[in-house]
């Protein structure tokens, strides 16, 4: 039974952050979204994989073994598939690199979203769930590759990681315009960066930032609420 099933139960939230400055854009929407959580009545626990020490590294404890779909995995991928379960939602937050996520935060699905647990099950043990990945990029929104990170980053993790999962929604929030100094490749095939943003400029550009990634965790939640 998921926490939704019991009447007045207060509805769960995993907010994972994938980055290795506390300083970044990236941890700072991860902890306005708590916040924001919090503000609609969701009990959160944040994730801070670097801030936890979390080791991406696959190891023979937590490989998969095809026979076996009970295998028990090592003590931290265990407790990491329980932080999971105890969640209504996860919000993901992370710098998009390469078009995809991090390796810190790669390595967390690989190791902890295993076989038996979130996949190989008639019912995975995910079912149901929701999911908001919230993607910081350093492209301007009006550069060409947007749409094609867009796709890129919808196939990898909505279809090809929470569906197969059996998650029942997952959406891609994509905020470019991630950098203070923006990005844009030529055609040529050249990386141009641009003048740093600066004083009431720079000030509007991450208030505007900022509202986007609000609304995209305001739209997730709304999604789900059954209309009186
Ligand atoms: C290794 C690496 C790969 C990157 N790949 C992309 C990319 O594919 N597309 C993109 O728009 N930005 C890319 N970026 C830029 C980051 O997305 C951007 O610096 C980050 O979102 C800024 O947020 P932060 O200050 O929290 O790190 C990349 C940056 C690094 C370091």
């Amino acid at each position: 039974m998921s926490n939704n099933d019991a009447p007045n139960a207060r509805r769960t939230a995993l907010v994972v952050v994938s980055h290795h400055r506390p300083d970044s854009l990236t941890a700072h929407i991860g902890n306005r979204t708590v916040r924001q959580l919090e503000s609609e009545g969701y009990a959160v626990d944040l994730l801070d994989l670097n801030a936890e020490g979390y080791d991406p590294r696959m190891t023979v404890a937590d490989q998969p073994d095809w026979g076996d779909r009970d295998k028990v995995y090592s003590a931290d991928t265990e407790a990491q598939m329980r932080r999971i379960l105890a969640a209504d939602i996860v919000v993901v937050a992370f710098p998009v690199y390469w078009m995809g996520p991090p390796a810190l935060l790669k390595g967390w699905i690989d190791r902890v979203w295993n076989y038996g647990f979130a996949y190989g099950r008639s019912k995975p043990r995910l079912a149901g769930k929701r999911i908001l990945w919230l993607a910081l990029a350093g492209a301007t929104a009006d550069d060409d590759i947007v749409p094609a990170m867009t796709e890129a980053l919808d196939a990898q993790l909505s279809a090809g990681i929470a569906y197969y999962c059996g998650f029942s929604d997952s959406r891609v929030g994509l905020l470019p315009d991630a950098e203070e100094r923006p990005q844009r490749l030529d055609a040529e095939g050249n990386l141009s960066i641009g003048d740093a943003i600066a004083g009431d400029a720079k000030a509007a550009h991450f208030l505007e930032f900022e509202a986007k990634a609000a609304g995209f965790v305001e739209e997730f939640l709304a999604s789900d609420r059954v209309p009186a």
